[in-house]
């Protein structure tokens, strides 16, 4: 459907068709046979039940199997619909259509989550939290799948399995939920020191937010936009909350833990139902391509951020939203976001998180949903039409007409068509990218510094929000059990700042490691480059 179609709409689409009103009819079995099922079949009032009671087996067979595998991250979430509104027409940034035009909406699907704890886990946690985006633009689905905090923990996709073993609850006992008071996610953050920065920010209060509505959303990886002359710049998403930042302190999150584990969902749930839905502006960050090295780190590492110094934020349009969702398992739980859920105009960059990403959603995503059909699910459906040579598949739910389900053809007349050789439009991989080089299993050395951005990131801080983020290390720190552990922690932290590693040290009871000054170099965020001030070889 075009722009401007009614059934592009929200609260049109196939969500909406998809709905199903039991109000005001009779009970009928799984195949349509109108029945009453308040009692089993017997033999006599107090004999046994009779396998051949189709309509109980029916009932508990279902029941049965209702459940579906959570999540193997983020499965603990809140989701609501919306609309995405455009400022402008942004062609001279990017083709992508939802971009295309003033005022052009575009309808939207988010859903909030935290990263580590189960399904029926507690919302205030202390976690990285899950923002993802799909907006059903009208050249399909655009899924911008981040995070509330800008950095990631690793920066190769192959430590993805480490990082989240470490964090999950221990294998033995189950114990404890969450990352935190826990020995081997801290034993992992200290051996791996990529994960300082985005620790740092986990740490302070975007670790524990005020709610879903007080929170940035981050795409985190750097992307391409891509023009219809396929000239390309490197951008960075962000999503600004119009609700301004805001966090709880430790002692209210652990309060509402057992008070309301609910307590983010029904935030989220009851400022939609008063008519007071959150809003966001999107903004991006855009570089030219040449510029990928020049601020003294790599814009493929997913673990910096690029301040906004070097390149300030382009605000796009905004986001609402304003709809809670009708049914919470068919449409937060079955919708499958994906980072390569990219529309006409959006390109990748070679970050190696984002290339592991790209194959581990779908992956999971068949396993979530038993088969390869998820994406015909309503919540999953495009607003665009759906035309290909797919078919057939677990649970296929349309039923294709053509005999012709092969391209080339002719007897169908070559349809479905080629898009670029029709309608003069197709998915971009930028013209200009190219790759080359040996085959290596190992990072750049442009990957190299762990500690400059976390230390740029806490001299960021006001210093009663430098407080909070030590106050939240000495209480982990302080539950670790192992003292090699603890010891790793104070490593890292004193290469970050001697002022931090003293602070904690305190609180561990254990001497204050002496400052090393060949961690600390310029504080600036200009001038500082690890290419003109190599690091010195580090042991973890
Ligand atoms: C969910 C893998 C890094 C944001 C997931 C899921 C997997 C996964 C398997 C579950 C998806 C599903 O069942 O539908 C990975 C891997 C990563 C990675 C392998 C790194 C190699 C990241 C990063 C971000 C992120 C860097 C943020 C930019 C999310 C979000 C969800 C999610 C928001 C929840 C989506 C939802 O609400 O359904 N991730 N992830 N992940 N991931 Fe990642």
């Amino acid at each position: 459907k075009r722009d401007g179609d009614a059934s592009n709409q929200q609260g049109s689409g196939p969500v909406e068709r998809a709905k199903l009103d039991d109000s005001n009819v009779y009970m009928s079995s799984d195949v349509g046979g109108p029945m009453g099922d308040q009692f089993s079949l017997r033999v006599g009032r107090r004999g046994p039940t009779l396998l051949e009671d189709f309509i109980f087996r029916q009932k508990l067979q279902h029941f049965d199997h209702e459940r579906i595998p959570e999540r193997v991250v983020h499965a603990r979430g809140a989701g609501a619909h919306g609309t995405f509104t455009s400022y402008a027409d942004w062609s001279n940034l990017t083709a992508a259509s939802f971009l295309g035009a003033k005022d052009k909406t575009t309808p939207v699907f988010v859903r909030f989550s935290t990263v580590a704890g189960s399904k029926g886990s507690a919302d205030t946690a202390r976690d990285v939290h899950g923002f993802a985006v799909r907006l059903y633009t009208d050249e399909g689905n655009l899924d911008i799948v981040g995070n509330n905090i800008p950095v990631f923990f690793i920066q190769d996709a192959i430590r993805f399995p480490d990082l989240v073993h470490s964090v999950k609850p221990s294998p033995d006992n189950e114990i404890p939920q969450g990352a935190t008071a826990h020995d081997s996610a801290w034993d992992f953050f200290s051996s791996q020191p990529s994960t300082m920065h985005t620790l740092f920010w986990a740490m302070s209060g975007n670790g524990i937010p005020r709610s879903y509505r007080h929170m940035d959303g981050f795409g985190v990886h750097t992307f391409r936009f891509v023009k219809d002359d396929g000239s390309t710049k490197l951008i960075k998403w962000h999503w600004k909350t119009r609700q301004g930042k805001a966090s709880l302190v430790w002692e209210e999150a652990q309060v509402l833990s057992g008070k309301n584990a609910d307590f983010h969902r029904q935030d989220l749930w009851d400022a939609i139902e008063s008519g007071n839905g959150p809003e966001w502006e999107l903004a991006v960050q855009v570089v030219d391509e040449d510029k990928a090295l020049a601020y003294g780190f790599d814009l493929t590492d997913p673990t910096k951020f690029l301040p906004e110094e070097f390149a300030p934020l382009v605000p796009l349009g905004f986001m609402k939203l304003d709809r809670n969702p009708t049914n919470y398992f068919a449409e937060t739980e079955q919708i499958s976001f994906q980072p390569g859920h990219v529309v006409r105009g959006i390109d990748f960059s070679d970050d190696p998180l984002l290339h592991g990403r790209l194959y581990s959603y779908l992956d999971t995503q068949l396993s979530r949903h038993g088969g390869p059909n998820f994406e015909q699910l309503p919540i999953n459906q495009p607003h665009s039409p759906v035309h290909n040579n797919n078919r057939d598949g677990r649970n296929q739910i349309f039923i294709h007409k053509n005999i012709a389900h092969y391209t080339p053809n002719t007897l169908n007349n070559g349809y479905p068509a080629q898009a670029n050789q029709t309608v003069g439009r197709g998915f971009f991989t930028a013209p200009g990218r190219s790759a080359s080089g040996n085959l290596v299993r190992e990072l750049s050395h442009t990957f190299d510094d762990h500690w400059s951005q976390p230390r740029l990131f806490f001299n960021s801080l006001s210093p009663a929000e430098q407080q909070f983020l030590i106050n939240a290390m000495r209480f982990e720190a302080s539950h670790l059990k192992s003292e090699q552990v603890k010891q790793n922690v104070l490593t890292q932290l004193n290469r970050i700042s001697n002022d931090v590693a003293r602070r904690v040290a305190i609180a561990l009871g254990l001497d204050a490691p002496a400052p090393d000054p060949t961690f600390y170099h310029d504080n600036k965020t200009a001038g500082v480059s690890i290419f003109d001030h190599p690091l010195p070889t580090i042991k973890t």
